[in-house]
């Protein structure tokens, strides 16, 4: 397939990242994805590489350990790594958007030492635990305690749906100081997953994205320094969304790689099937999927892009990100569904990846925000003037 795809205009730099990801991602992710998927095994060696080629903290500074790209080039990178491989899409996601940005953004110069360093080179892994079981939607309404005590904060609750929670090294939790405040008492802190009482209570058996842990945690005075609080008491639901605003960047990329995905499967399996006498590629109806399918990949991915972009200008994206995440993922469960149309029933079985295709898309329109919150983000975004 190529590379290129008609923006950025003449960005050979770009164009060489895509084909370097690509070369890495097709030849060492792609061939143990299905062993991944079918075992639900961490892919620990291959997160490992994402660190060494810098891809687990693409837009962090290189004075901090990342690779020092924009935003653009780390859509590109997910959609390459996603396309092999949704899970180890979304271990990259969270390490990257959700761990090392808001680290990047509101940490101290000791905190990014400290933390966001060896995030940043891949030699740890990071977790963003927002969501609890009564609030996922409406985090603004999380219950999780941040009790002050002697130089620091107990931490006393439970998480849910967080991804990398099993692996994790460092989680970015949210808690409150005190529920009567809303969420003015919502803070962010840094915590080591080795803390005494932190605790993985509890793994989720999913429909796919199944090599990437899902936990749901448990704070059992959780004791945090007070030198872990991230930002200042009050900002933590700031925190939260904005890191969510960049977040909604990568899974809308990572859906734009299972999509592709997707689609290179049916013209391969079109252009090799025969029916009726003639490959099912000449049938006007299997070419109407097909085109259907490139046009909204393409346009899924110019909104991400842009959204991207947007983001490297400084400007405010909120809008364009939920955009992207809300088309994105919309369109790769909608490819998906139609590449195991093509594929007729082959698509329906394991031996063809347009299942596992099939299966990894639907996350996409569901975490870090469902289709139902990025419209309401959208809406309130084009009421608001
Ligand atoms: N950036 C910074 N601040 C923001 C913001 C943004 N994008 N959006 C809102 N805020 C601020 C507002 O300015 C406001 O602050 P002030 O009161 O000081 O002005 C405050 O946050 C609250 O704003 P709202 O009243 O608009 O917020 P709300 O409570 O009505 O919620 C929402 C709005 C859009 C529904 C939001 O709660 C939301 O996005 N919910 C979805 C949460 C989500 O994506 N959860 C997934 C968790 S992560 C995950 O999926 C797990 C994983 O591991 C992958």
């Amino acid at each position: 397939m190529s590379t290129n795809y008609g923006w950025p205009e003449n960005d050979e730099s770009k164009k060489l990242l895509i084909e370097q990801v690509r070369s890495f991602a097709q030849s060492e992710i792609a061939p143990k994805a299905k062993e991944f998927d079918e075992t639900g095994r961490f892919p620990a060696e291959v997160v490992k590489q994402l660190g060494e080629m810098g891809l687990m903290g693409m837009m962090v500074p290189e004075e901090f350990g990342g690779a020092g790209m924009d935003a653009v080039s780390y859509a590109m990178a997910m959609e390459e790594v996603a396309a092999a491989c949704a899970s180890t899409a979304v271990i990259m996601s969270v390490n990257n958007s959700l761990v090392c940005w808001p680290l990047q953004a509101y940490g101290t110069e000791e905190q990014k030492k400290k933390f966001l360093t060896p995030l940043a080179r891949g030699e740890k892994l990071g977790c963003f635990a927002l969501s609890e079981p009564g609030h996922g939607s409406d985090p603004a309404g999380l219950k999780l305690q941040a009790i002050a005590t002697d130089g620091g904060y107990k931490l006393r609750g439970t998480k849910n749906w967080i991804t990398n929670g099993r692996e994790a090294d460092f989680a970015i939790v949210f808690a409150t100081v005190d529920k009567a405040l809303g969420h003015k008492g919502i803070c962010a802190f840094i915590v080591d997953t080795k803390a005494q009482g932190f605790q993985v209570s509890k793994l989720e058996d999913k429909l796919g994205i199944t090599a990437s842990s899902t936990a749901q945690l448990f704070f059992d005075d959780v004791f945090v320094p007070a030198d872990c609080l991230l930002g200042n008491v009050g900002q933590g639901l700031k925190i939260a969304l904005s890191t969510l605003d960049g977040g909604r960047i990568g899974i809308a990329s990572q859906a734009l790689g299972i999509a592709r995905c997707a689609l290179d499967a049916s013209k391969k399996f079109a252009m090799e099937r025969e029916q009726f006498g003639a490959k099912i590629a000449k049938l006007q109806a299997i070419q109407f999927f097909i085109a259907d399918m490139a046009t909204r990949l393409q346009a899924a991915r110019l909104l991400t892009w842009n959204a991207a972009r947007m983001k490297d200008l400084g400007l405010n994206y909120t809008k364009e990100a939920a955009m992207a995440k809300l088309a994105a993922s919309e369109a790769s469960v909608w490819i998906a569904n139609k590449a195991i149309q093509v594929h007729g029933g082959y698509g329906y079985t394991k031996e063809y990846v347009v299942e596992r295709n099939y299966r990894d898309s639907k996350i996409t329109e569901i975490y870090e925000g469902t289709s139902e919150i990025q419209r309401i983000v959208i809406a309130a975004q084009e009421m608001s003037g």
